[in-house]
């Protein structure tokens, strides 16, 4: 093991939303076939990868994150992924890996995604396993469906289960209030809800709308509100009935668009400028944990 890494390399990477989730019917391995638009915000995970006698996995969150649903065992992705790279690549240096989260756990933001995505590039190159992005992604893909898309940020198309990640041109920043709440969903009870909620109706193959597409290229945020959308959205607010009021507060206060976070419950509200989103969040902030962000931002970076 080379000496130049033996204080360890720390990846940053970020939240990811779904500006567009189309989904499809369900498919025979239980994932749904999806056709989305990702966009990467302002909220990031922190991993550190450390050379140890011993494999390891610690965690801490930022201000207001709750890190008790974290798993430290071999269930952590961020650990999942650091094994799975060492496996691949007849790695045998065990790491300790310390996770700083300043993604909400559970919020249909990814966070999970984000560590595993950092973990992945934090060991391969402590590890100097000099890889092409490429096969970084496919071992991505193995470990979750959104996890090649925190190695890729900015703004994405993703097919698949999520994990066939293509960047999107965009020319736009956009700024958003991220609402957050102390209790998450879990993404397969939301996603088995969509397919009771679908039962006996013919689901159309999903698709990203055109216009989504060309507001993004033209760095439009009003014409982007006008197409973002959530197919999973019906099924959550069937399991969380409550995030409708949030939804409704925020286009009252003047919001571009509302909807909600991938699974959920986290829900996002699109605004004009900074300063228009911290008066969004200062309406929402009885209803949960608002925090103004802006997307895109790039993938898993070192520090
Ligand atoms: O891939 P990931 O581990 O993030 O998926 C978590 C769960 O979400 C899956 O086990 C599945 O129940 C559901 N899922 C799905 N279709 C997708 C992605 C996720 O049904 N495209």
């Amino acid at each position: 093991m080379t000496s130049l890494h033996e204080t360890g390399v720390t990846v940053r990477a970020p939240a990811k939303i779904n500006l567009h989730l189309g989904v499809g019917p369900v498919r025979p391995d239980g994932f749904h076939p999806l056709a989305t638009a990702y966009q990467a915000i302002s909220l990031f995970s922190t991993v550190t990868a450390t050379p140890a006698d011993d494999w390891a996995v610690t965690c801490t969150g930022q201000v207001g994150i709750d890190t008790a649903g974290v798993p430290l065992d071999d269930t952590n992705l961020a650990l999942r992924a650091a094994k799975l790279l060492a496996r691949e690549h007849g790695v045998d240096q065990p790491v300790a890996l310390h996770l700083d989260k300043g993604i909400p756990v559970a919020g249909g933001l990814a966070g999970g995604s984000a560590d595993g995505a950092a973990a992945l590039l934090a060991c391969s190159l402590l590890w100097d396993l000099s890889l092409p992005p490429a096969r970084l992604l496919e071992l991505a893909g193995e470990l979750g469906s959104d996890v090649p898309f925190g190695l890729v940020g900015g703004s994405a198309s993703g097919h698949g289960r999520g994990e066939l990640v293509e960047p999107l041109e965009d020319h736009g920043r956009y700024d958003w209030v991220v609402l957050t709440f102390d209790t998450g969903m879990s993404t397969p009870a939301v996603y088995a809800d969509f397919d009771v909620l679908h039962e006996g109706v013919e689901v159309p193959d999903p698709e990203i709308p055109p216009a989504l597409v060309a507001a993004l290229r033209a760095g439009d945020a009003r014409a982007l509100a006008d197409a973002v959308g959530n197919d999973l959205q019906p099924a959550s607010l069937r399991l969380r009935p409550q995030l409708a009021e949030p939804l409704r507060a925020g286009l009252d206060a003047s919001a571009y668009a509302a909807l909600v976070s991938g699974s959920g419950p986290t829900c996002l509200f699109l605004c004009g400028d900074p300063d228009h989103a911290a008066s969004v969040a200062a309406a929402l902030s009885p209803y949960g944990r608002a925090l103004v962000c802006h997307g895109p931002v790039p993938g898993a970076t070192v520090l």
